[in-house]
């Protein structure tokens, strides 16, 4: 049985002292949850006043949006995950759409830095989705096996016990129109069908398959009602103290 994991990606958004006092209200307004994991992944930059106005509220675990593959070195402007390991991080989002557009990064990029995230003991949530012109043409499927190949190919099966993966249609992200259920459970069969067929069905099995893509505290109860949608990445909807928590009351 998956446990649900509702993961908020703050992206580019709050200071670091804005970012505390939104946590610091946040734990007050959301209660713990015996089904339900929490993550929230704020900039680097207020990774660390977050990680103090958690405390001891272990509940909500502390992630990072990105990192860089190499442990340390002359890499100017990168994090890697050891520095994040130090930070109290236990996950870190990589290949997200965002990443992949306005910064180039390309599959084998994503793969290491998953390998690097796995080899320090942080859990990877790799994203994955088409575009619009690509759903257009019919060729969902192929993207979304495509970008699994590329971020996952070579790794065993047990090095994906921890695996999250995000189904984020591109055309969904920001835009208010978030993905039908009926598309979202279609695109997470695809994906739990290839980590079967690539792995075993014990990987497809324990794998935590995500969707994100304008989710908000009305549209969150359908998706959640299906057994292969495992959670939710949310970007807008948890900037704000009043959705983050409706939508954690959905999914308890
Ligand atoms: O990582 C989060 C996604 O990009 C979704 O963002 O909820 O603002 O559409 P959104």
């Amino acid at each position: 049985m998956r446990r649900i994991l509702i993961v908020g990606n703050w992206k580019m958004n709050k200071t670091a002292s804005e970012a505390a006092a939104f946590v610091r209200d946040l734990i007050k307004a959301l209660p713990a949850s015996p089904s339900v994991d929490f993550g929230i992944a704020p900039p680097f930059t207020a990774l660390e006043s977050v990680r103090a106005a958690l405390g001891a509220s272990a509940f909500i675990q502390l992630g990072a949006q990105n990192m860089f593959w190499e442990d340390q070195g002359a890499y100017t402007g990168e994090i890697s995950a050891p520095m994040l390991r130090d930070l109290g991080c236990r996950f870190v989002i990589l290949g997200h759409s965002e990443r992949r557009t306005l910064f180039g990064e390309q599959d084998d990029a994503i793969h290491k830095k998953i390998r690097a995230a796995l080899k320090h003991g942080l859990q990877a949530i790799l994203c994955i989705g088409e575009s619009l012109a690509q759903r257009e043409r019919g060729t969902t499927d192929e993207v979304l096996t495509g970008q699994l190949q590329g971020g996952l190919g070579g790794f065993r099966a047990e090095e994906l016990t921890t695996l999250s993966i995000a189904y984020e249609p591109v055309w969904a992200i920001g835009t208010g129109r978030a993905a039908t259920v009926d598309q979202a459970i279609a695109a997470h069969c695809t994906i739990r069908r290839f980590l079967s067929a690539t792995w075993t069905a014990d990987v497809a099995d324990r794998a935590r398959i995500l969707y994100g893509g304008s989710v908000t505290p009305e549209n969150v109860e359908g998706l959640l009602k299906s057994d292969q949608i495992d959670g939710a990445l949310i970007g807008g909807a948890c900037l704000r103290i009043d959705s983050f928590v409706k939508i954690a009351a959905v999914a308890q």
